[in-house]
């Protein structure tokens, strides 16, 4: 995720701006810049890499600067890592730094290469800098305002012009902080990279523009009137700030799956039309001639897999295998087909070696990543980034309900493309879709409910988690994150397979989670645990009169498409293996034995 920090003050913003970036470093990086005022100029240094390289070239240039300046850590999103797409991004005596994403980018640059602007990045976030400097004809202020009323999306944005006494910030969907100091104003995206400087900090809100200077701010709401600002005193360490306050990041990573979805949305889908735009490196004619799609995936990974398979098949007419990348040994790929690489990491070795073995049989290839620039993205033809930002936690979350979002709009653009798809459908599939990260926070609402739950049955020696259509990939996930991070063993089945031979696990020692908020057959799998003394936890859909009678415990789940309901439950199952493994004091964020990336077969 991007960090973006702001200095002005009475001393030399520089060291300032490297100390609070290095603060920054836990949201992960890939490259970082500073924008710094100087004589009557802007001194820019940025590059891919550390900061603490880049700061050794500040050091190595006579440490230059004076009172002013933003800086900046990239995590790629539009554009790969490199020193050209870094920020700070400039237009004239304008510099500016921006996170998020803006959506409408390829319309503006190409508005703006009209008007004569010349484009030295790949990045949505220069298209700010010159709509900025068209604007500016003395008051930065009056021409934040005015470029931002053509921008959709989010941001967060520190802007710095050479003739201007002060710094703008202004956010949308994105944080932004202001920090205040004796004789000094600091900015960050987040709170720990100002603790050293100040606990006094100002939470900027949406649609807010600041002015700040150094002994003030003054923040104007979205109608331009100002804001009597709130100074709020943090009390949390830096410790606990890293974590935004949660005790474990993977705790607060599943709380942030609301922006994330949106994120992983934004820009991509068009109600009106009823379809999504991808690039896919894919003609409609091309989609059109598909027969098949063979999936590759490990772990977390290749459980989203597993939903794609059903949903492509309903949305798209479009077969899909699904393989674990590791045992694809001898598959012979047929013609027309598509291949598509979940990774997360974009590093995972056996998804990269079985999709290379894939390749050499011809065909189509996309990947579904996180990580702009990684390997898997030089496998494919087309790649669908998720764009939630870094994640720290072993254990996958936000970058799975990503994923699988993501699997959703490529199954409503092949549908489409497809005619298996009717606008109209497509468009009723796409305003739900918007409705997801609303959806999500409320089951993160349900978090001590869930919490209850879990510590009552954290002693438990076996769990299962049952599902059925697309709640039986959810119930693998919900089984491995318990094996992952509470380390107790754990099954996921169909529903329907329970009688072929599991049933004989289940004792009234065997906590049962049944992934209830689709259709009423898996009722008839909580009747059969239940006459076996198992106690079952039941995710199901708000208002349903049955499950009450049926299950020991309702975990009650807002209505939506069976589709949506999937990240529904997978936002509940998180949270139960969470505080499973907490009640047990266990390494959440470092589970034994484990790595965030596999990069060995
Ligand atoms: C999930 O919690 C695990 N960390 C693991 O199963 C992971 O999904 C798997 O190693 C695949 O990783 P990838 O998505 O980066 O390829």
């Amino acid at each position: 995720m991007c960090g973006i920090v702001a200095y002005v003050g009475d001393l030399v913003a520089g060291p300032i701006l490297f100390d609070t970036l290095k603060r920054l470093e836990y949201r992960g990086y890939d490259s970082a810049g500073v924008a710094l005022k100087s004589e009557g100029a802007i001194v820019v240094l940025k590059s891919a890499g550390r900061i603490a390289d880049l700061e050794k070239v500040y050091q190595s240039r006579g440490c230059p600067g004076e009172g002013m300046g933003i800086g900046h850590t990239r995590w790629a999103t539009h554009g790969r890592p490199s020193d050209r797409n870094a920020h700070p991004h400039t237009s004239g005596e304008i510099a500016i730094v921006h996170n998020g994403i803006i959506e409408n980018y390829l319309d503006l640059r190409e508005l703006l290469t009209e008007m004569g602007y010349v484009f030295s990045s790949e990045t949505d976030s220069e298209v700010l800098a010159h709509l900025i400097h068209f604007y500016f004809k003395g008051d930065l202020y009056a021409a934040v305002c005015r470029a931002l009323v053509h921008v959709e999306g989010s941001y967060a944005v520190a802007v710095l012009a050479a003739s201007s006494p002060y710094l703008v910030c202004a956010r949308k969907d994105s944080p932004l902080v202001l920090g205040k100091g004796k004789t000094a104003i600091y900015v960050a995206s987040d709170v720990p990279a100002l603790l050293p400087y100040t606990k006094d900090v100002i939470r900027m809100k949406d649609g807010e523009i600041a002015r700040v200077f150094a002994d003030r701010v003054e923040i104007m709401d979205r109608e331009g009137q100002p804001r009597l600002a709130q100074v709020e005193r943090i009390t949390w360490d830096a410790d606990a700030a890293e974590k935004g306050g949660y005790t474990h990041f993977m705790l607060k990573e599943i709380h942030e799956q609301p922006r994330a979805i949106r994120e992983t949305i934004a820009g991509r889908i068009s109600e009106i039309d009823g379809d999504v735009r991808l690039k896919l490196g894919m003609s409609d004619e091309e989609i059109k001639g598909l027969e098949r799609v063979t999936i590759i995936a490990c772990g977390t990974s290749y459980h989203a897999g597993m939903l794609a398979k059903n949903l492509f098949a309903r949305v798209a007419g479009l077969p899909v295998d699904v393989e674990v990348a590791s045992e694809f040994l001898n598959i012979q790929v047929r013609p027309r087909t598509l291949l598509l690489g979940i990774t997360q990491s974009g590093e995972t070795a056996d998804t990269l070696l079985a999709l290379k073995k894939a390749k050499t049989c011809g065909g189509r290839s996309l990947a579904i990543t996180n990580v702009v620039g990684s390997t898997v993205t030089e496998l494919v033809d087309g790649t669908i980034y998720t764009r939630c930002g870094p994640e720290i936690g072993v254990a996958a979350t936000k970058t799975f309900t990503s994923q699988l979002v993501a699997i959703i709009l490529l199954a409503i653009r092949l549908g489409r493309a497809r005619a298996h798809l009717t606008p109209d459908q497509a468009r009723k599939m796409l305003i739900e879709l918007t409705k997801l990260p609303g959806l999500v926070q409320r089951v993160l609402e349900k978090r001590e409910e869930i919490r209850k739950i879990a510590e009552r049955y954290a002693g438990a020696s076996c769990y299962f988690f049952i599902g059925r259509d697309y709640l039986y990939p959810i119930s693998l996930e919900g089984a491995l994150k318990m094996k992952e991070i509470a380390y107790i063993p754990s099954e996921g089945y169909a529903g329907g397979e329970l009688k072929h031979g599991p049933l004989a696990l289940i004792t009234e020692k065997t906590p049962v989670v049944a992934l209830a908020t689709c259709g009423k057959k898996i009722q008839s799998n909580i009747k059969e645990v239940r006459a076996r003394g198992a106690e079952v936890i039941a995710l199901a859909t708000e208002g349903d009169p049955d499950i009450a009678k049926v299950a020991s415990h309702v975990i009650e789940l807002p209505q939506t498409q069976p589709i949506y309901s999937a990240v529904l439950c997978t936002v509940a199952v998180q949270l139960l293996s969470y505080y499973t493994a907490n009640k047990l004091g266990l390494p959440i964020d470092k589970p034994r034995n484990l790595a965030k990336c596999v990069t060995v077969e």
